[in-house]
């Protein structure tokens, strides 16, 4: 059953969510073209729309109305979505609204005192049970401040940057890893004053709204990773996927495949609105493990189970680590990837802050859990391929968070 074919995915998922945001704040209507479909974005997208950004989505496109905020009747619902949350939390501190945030079983259990403590700093009021949603978010004028952030984490820092947007004075972020740069990129394409030296961003507050704009998000990168390591593993595949974001802080799991031995090639690269897009063409070839160590994490972390999927056909042990943020994501994705992982009859050993995977191993089709993350369902679809019997998984309506269309795209590339 080798992968072949040429497809094409929807919008990046973190490009999506701060393209619509951005967009809250511009002075008329916004078009974006290729928003992601998943119910992470469509999050963000009815939490504007609660607090007065009026939207509308025809196909693909989507039509959004930059305005005054209003302050919602009842809480924003986040859903599933770290992003939303963390993000907007920012967005809507700087523009002194009194909000409140909720969100589902996952996400009410997922750390928020990272952005509560910088927000705080900057002059908002947050109040909460443990540093957990429901968040309650009352803020005036807040001030810039200097922040180095404690975790690399791209949605503390554009959650800081979205809230020094609406602040008096400039606002300095140091970053002990560069993570994704899609809040810089676009603030930058879009006229804010903003600078970026290696780990530091210096941010400036708006100075009126920003200028409606048009904008086609490239394909998801994250979601790209799922086809290309079924490519990658199996005899005779050979798969282009057109126009995903090349982004450099972006691209760690096409490294780490390449470096494993399997083929890769990219092709058409170009700037759009300021982010990297291309082509990426993979192939299959014999595969041998790598070590993945925390300063590459940043560029891969959501791809990390995917990755362990990938390494445990290698030959040759794969080690991760510095990857202890993977206990705080949809679910604590290193004892998911380690319990399906062995199910399937892998030899992986759980670490603190990562996992190694021996090899040589025979991969046999298992019952997954998949703990309700939408990342370890897919990743566990692609393992099943690998060993020539479908996995049952429990729970594959948790792909709709950010990739309602893998499934069928899976089986468009099954030849
Ligand atoms: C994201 C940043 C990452 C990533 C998440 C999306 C973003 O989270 O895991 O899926 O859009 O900024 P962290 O910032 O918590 O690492």
């Amino acid at each position: 059953m080798p992968i072949r074919g040429i497809i094409h995915l929807p919008g990046d998922k973190s490009i999506s969510h701060r393209a619509l945001m951005l967009a809250a704040l511009s002075d008329g209507e916004c078009i974006i073209h290729n928003l992601s479909t998943g119910e992470d974005v469509e999050s963000t997208r009815n939490c504007l729309q609660d607090c007065g950004i009026e939207s509308r989505k025809e196909k693909s496109i989507v039509y959004i109305m930059g305005g005054d905020f209003k302050s919602p009747i009842s809480p924003l619902d986040c859903g599933n979505s770290g992003t939303t949350t963390r993000l907007l939390s920012g967005l809507l501190s700087g523009q002194e609204m009194d909000v409140q945030l909720m969100g589902d079983e996952s996400l009410s259990a997922r750390p928020m005192g990272r952005i509560i403590l910088p927000l705080t700093k900057m002059g908002a009021e947050i109040s909460c049970n443990d540093c957990k949603l429901p968040l309650s978010i009352s803020s005036k004028s807040l001030n810039g401040i200097e922040y180095t952030l404690p975790v690399a984490s791209a949605q503390v820092k554009s959650s800081i940057m979205f809230a020094a947007l609406g602040a008096m004075g400039k606002t300095k972020i140091v970053e002990p890893v560069k993570t994704r740069d899609h809040s810089e990129i676009m603030l930058e394409s879009l006229g804010v004053e903003i600078s970026v030296n290696k780990n530091e961003i210096l941010v400036s507050p708006l100075k009126g709204k920003l200028n409606s704009f048009e904008l086609t998000i490239p394909g998801d990168p994250s979601s790209a990773a799922f086809f290309a390591t079924a490519a990658a593993m199996i005899p005779n595949s050979d798969l282009t996927i057109k126009n995903i974001s090349a982004n450099p802080t972006r691209v760690g799991f096409f490294h780490s495949l390449e470096k494993m031995g399997g083929g890769v090639i990219w092709k058409n690269l170009h700037h759009e609105c300021g982010e990297l897009v291309g082509d990426v063409q993979i192939y299959y070839q014999p595969l041998h493990g790598i070590t993945i160590s925390k300063d590459q994490v940043p560029s891969l972390i959501d791809e990390l189970p995917i990755i362990a999927v990938l390494a445990s056909t290698a030959d040759g042990p794969t080690i991760v680590e510095g990857a202890e943020e993977l206990r705080v994501k949809e679910t604590d994705r290193i004892h998911a990837i380690c319990k399906n992982l062995s199910a399937m009859g892998v030899e992986v050993i759980e670490k603190k802050d990562g996992f190694i995977i021996n090899t040589p191993n025979i991969l046999q089709s298992a019952s997954i859990e998949s703990f309700g993350d939408h990342r370890i369902a897919m990743a566990f679809t692609i393992a099943g391929l690998n060993a020539g019997i479908y996995n049952q998984i429990d729970d594959m309506d948790c792909v709709n968070i950010s990739f309602p269309e893998f499934l069928e795209t899976l089986k468009s590339i099954i030849k």
